[in-house]
């Protein structure tokens, strides 16, 4: 595991809008696994500015998100669907039938587990995920637990990501459930970012890199992965060993 510490969040944002464009670049047709959230906003400010320089192009480039909210329709404005749209994929040259997301809303969570990974198994595997963390050391939606998880799944939020997420959502009640890839799926990318920025997620990183791999602290699980790096503002790197 690689920790890469920035002083600012546009740093950040270059260096793994890098990996993302060269990555497409040289695999135009390859699958990126994309997080919303608010730590990968700046870093698709940055792929959109290169693409709009004419420096890259992702129409061949498949999606597959790391989560989406139930009992939401795909449009509320909450929705990470919209999310990813105003941020990204309306931005680029994504085509539509290209892009992935959970089903939130599924009538067989089940079923749509196993037809999501299916589909990541067919765009030949995700070649590079991006994450955030959340203070809790969440990876996609995999909350602190007993045992770490496989593939997607319906999970219960817990109240500390309420509370994280509840300003999103304003007056509108957020709700309680989501779809997520589960951590065997994130671990099976071939290379994972991470990015973190603030002294909110100082000791989730902390846990992350130099506790133990522990369910209780699902990022602590890619201390095992062959690929993966941090990049980290000096703030959440504060309490790193
Ligand atoms: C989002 C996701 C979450 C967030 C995490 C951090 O798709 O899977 O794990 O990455 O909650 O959120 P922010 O970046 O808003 O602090």
């Amino acid at each position: 595991m690689k920790v890469m510490v920035y002083k600012t969040a546009e740093e950040i944002a270059e260096a793994v809008g890098r990996i993302i464009i060269k990555r497409v670049a040289d695999e135009p047709s390859c699958a990126i696994g994309f997080a919303t959230g608010a730590s990968p906003v700046p870093t698709y400010e940055y792929i959109v500015s290169e693409f709009n320089k004419g420096n890259i192009s992702f129409k061949d480039m498949k999606t597959f998100n790391l989560d989406e909210y139930c009992d939401l329709p795909v449009d509320d404005k909450n929705s990470y669907h919209t999310f990813m749209h105003e941020n990204l994929f309306d931005k680029i040259d994504v085509q539509a039938e290209n892009i992935n997301f959970l089903d939130g809303n599924a009538e067989d969570y089940d079923a749509e587990s196993a037809r999501y990974a299916e589909a990541i198994k067919a765009a030949g595997g995700i070649k590079v995920q991006i994450l955030g963390i959340g203070t809790n050391g969440h990876i996609g939606f995999n909350e602190p637990a007993d045992e770490f998880t496989d593939e997607a799944f319906k999970v219960t939020l817990t109240q500390s990501t309420i509370d994280s997420n509840q300003k999103y959502f304003g007056e509108q009640a957020m709700p309680r459930y989501a779809m997520t890839m589960g951590i065997g799926s994130i671990m099976r990318s071939e290379e994972i970012v991470l990015i973190a920025t603030g002294e909110a997620k100082a000791k989730a990183i902390a846990a992350a890199v130099n506790g133990e791999v522990t369910p209780q602290c699902p990022a602590s699980i890619l201390q095992n992965h062959p690929n993966v790096t941090f990049f980290v503002d000096e703030a959440a790197a504060s309490l790193l060993k």
